[in-house]
C-alpha cells in the first residue's frame, strides 16, 4: 500500500534501505528506457531557458509506469540558480500567493524576501515558507480552481514549461497554473492526486531544484503498491496519460553532495543575491509544479 512504503522511506530510526529506488542515473537500470525524441526541433531559445544543448539531454520512460516521463536535468548550473533565485526572490511577491501571505505573517507591503534576508532579518519566516501559488491559485480548502481567484502565470515560467512540453511532444499543452513547493530536510509532501483541474488529459509538469528526494508514485487507489524513484537537482518529471492520476508524494528530501546547481558565481547573477540563495538552499529543495486547468478551447472557468 501507497501508505506503508511512505512510512518506510520517510523513517529515521532505522533509516531506510534506498536499493530498489529507482534511479536513472544508474546505467544498469532496467527500470527505465532511454526515449528518443527529435532534437531536430532545437531552436536556440534553450539558452534562454538556461538548458543546456539538446544533444545533452536523457529522456526516461519507466518501464512499470506508463506514461511517466523524466528528462534528467536539462539545465545549466547557472540555469539552475537563475531559476531558484527566481522561486524565493521573484514568484514569492504578489500576485502570487504564499503560505506566509496566507496566514498573515507579513503587513501589506512587506516581501517575503525583504523580510528574510533585508536589513533587520527574520530569520524565523525564512524556514516558514512552504508554498506559492501562481495563475489559477490552488485554492487548499476547496482544492478548486476559480476565475476570481487567478492573476498572471510569469511570462519566462509559462514559456520554459511549454517550450518543454513541445519538445516531449505534448504540443498543445497550456501552463496556466503553477504550485512551489519549499522544502526543508525533514519536509515531506503525503500521498495525494491532482485532480483539481477542469482538462486531466494535460500532462502536469514537475521540476526540481536544490537537494534531492525520493518520489514515491503508486496507483489510482491509496491501496496500490507504490514505486519510489530518485529527483535530483534540474529533473523534470512530466506525469502523462496513464501516470497522470496516480497517488504520489514525498517522504524524504536527501542530501546531495553532488550540488548540480553549483558553479562559480558568474558575472550574469546578482552574486549578493546568490549567497543568500546558496545558504538557503544548502538544506532546502523546491519543486516547480505546473499545470493546465482549462480545457482545450475553454475560455474560463
Ligand atoms: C507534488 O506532487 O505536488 C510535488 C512533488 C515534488 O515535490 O516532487
Amino acid at each position: 500500500m501507497f501508505k506503508d512504503s511512505f512510512k518506510y522511506y520517510k523513517a529515521r530510526k532505522p533509516p531506510p534501505n534506498l536499493e530498489h529506488v529507482i534511479d536513472p542515473m544508474k546505467p544498469s537500470n532496467k527500470n527505465v528506457r532511454k526515449m528518443n525524441v527529435d532534437f531536430q526541433s532545437e531552436t536556440g531559445l534553450g539558452v534562454k531557458f538556461g538548458l543546456k544543448s539538446m544533444k545533452e539531454w536523457n529522456i526516461y520512460e519507466f518501464i512499470n509506469i506508463p506514461g511517466l516521463i523524466l528528462l534528467q536535468n536539462p539545465f545549466t548550473a547557472k540555469g539552475q540558480q537563475e531559476w531558484i533565485i527566481k522561486c524565493l526572490k521573484e514568484y514569492t511577491e504578489k500576485p502570487n500567493i504564499t503560505n506566509i501571505d496566507a496566514h498573515g505573517l507579513l503587513s501589506n507591503n512587506e516581501t517575503w524576501w525583504d523580510t528574510c534576508f533585508g536589513t533587520m532579518p527574520r530569520k524565523d519566516l525564512l524556514s516558514r515558507l512552504r508554498w506559492t501559488t501562481l495563475g489559477y491559485h490552488h485554492n487548499w480548502d476547496t482544492k478548486h480552481y476559480s476565475e476570481n481567484l487567478k492573476s498572471k502565470m510569469p511570462n519566462d515560467l509559462k514559456d520554459l514549461i511549454e517550450y518543454l512540453a513541445r519538445i516531449l511532444g505534448f504540443q498543445e499543452f497550456k501552463a496556466e497554473a503553477a504550485i512551489i513547493n519549499y522544502y526543508k530536510m525533514n519536509s515531506t509532501l503525503a500521498g495525494h492526486t491532482d485532480h483539481s483541474e477542469a482538462y486531466l488529459e494535460a500532462p502536469l509538469f514537475s521540476i526540481s531544484f536544490g537537494q534531492a528526494a525520493i518520489f514515491l508514485i503508486g496507483g489510482l487507489k491509496q491501496e496500490n503498491s507504490a514505486h519510489a524513484l530518485f529527483l535530483r537537482s534540474g529533473d523534470v518529471l512530466v506525469m502523462s496519460g496513464n501516470s497522470r492520476l496516480k497517488y504520489h508524494g514525498v517522504p524524504k528530501i536527501l542530501i546531495d553532495e553532488s550540488k548540480p546547481w553549483s558553479s562559480m558565481p558568474n558575472s550574469s547573477i546578482n552574486n549578493e543575491d546568490w549567497q543568500k540563495v546558496n545558504a538557503y538552499i544548502s538544506d532546502s529543495r523546491i519543486n516547480v509544479n505546473v499545470r493546465q486547468v482549462l480545457k482545450p478551447g475553454q475560455l474560463n472557468l
